[in-house]
């Protein structure tokens, strides 16, 4: 199967960790994607999912972070919709688990409505939302931040590689 999206500059939110989480989520949607309908062992989709619970648990949390920094006014609302995510997809790792045989398909193609559910009305909608919020903070990747310029400190970069958050991004405009 074709990927259902590719990464391209138009979901750009903060130029970084964010970003490299959105990236990572994509890459592992579409692995999924290429497997829907012949996945051959239970074991195959819940490795997958197992997958996505992980970079989605250190995802939410990190967006939840930024939220709180830039005061973005709809984050219970957001973050009501991460717990939601969360515990649905909770719940078809438990549902798949069992399975076998041809309903290992079956239930490949309901975490595929899952998936663009997740994609197309969470990522592409409410996250999107908070770029102009993310802009009008004045959030900057690390390396580029007047604070790495002037911090000598070789570890100062490591937010990139960690992907983490930090206070430090916020530069007064
Ligand atoms: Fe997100
Ligand atoms: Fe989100």
């Amino acid at each position: 199967m074709k990927n259902l999206i590719s990464w391209d500059d138009r979901l750009t939110i903060d130029g970084d960790a964010i970003d490299a989480d959105h990236k990572h989520i994509i890459e592992i949607i579409n692995r999924f994607l290429a497997k829907v309908g012949d996945f051959q062992s239970a074991e195959e989709l819940v490795a997958i999912l197992e997958d996505l619970q992980g970079a989605a648990h250190d995802h939410f949390r990190r967006e939840e972070e930024l939220q709180r920094i830039i005061k973005y006014p709809d984050r219970d609302i957001h973050f009501t919709e991460h717990q939601r995510l969360s515990a649905k997809l909770e719940k078809l790792i438990e549902e798949s688990r069992p399975t076998g045989g041809s309903y290992v398909n079956v239930m490949g193609h309901k975490v595929s409505d899952f998936i663009h559910e997740w994609l197309f009305s969470h990522i592409l909608k409410s996250d999107m939302k908070m770029k102009p919020f993310v802009k009008r903070a004045g959030i900057k990747p690390v390396a580029k931040s007047a604070n790495a310029a002037k911090n000598d400190n070789p570890n100062d970069n490591k937010n990139i590689s960690d992907n983490s958050l930090s206070e430090k991004r916020i530069i007064s405009a």
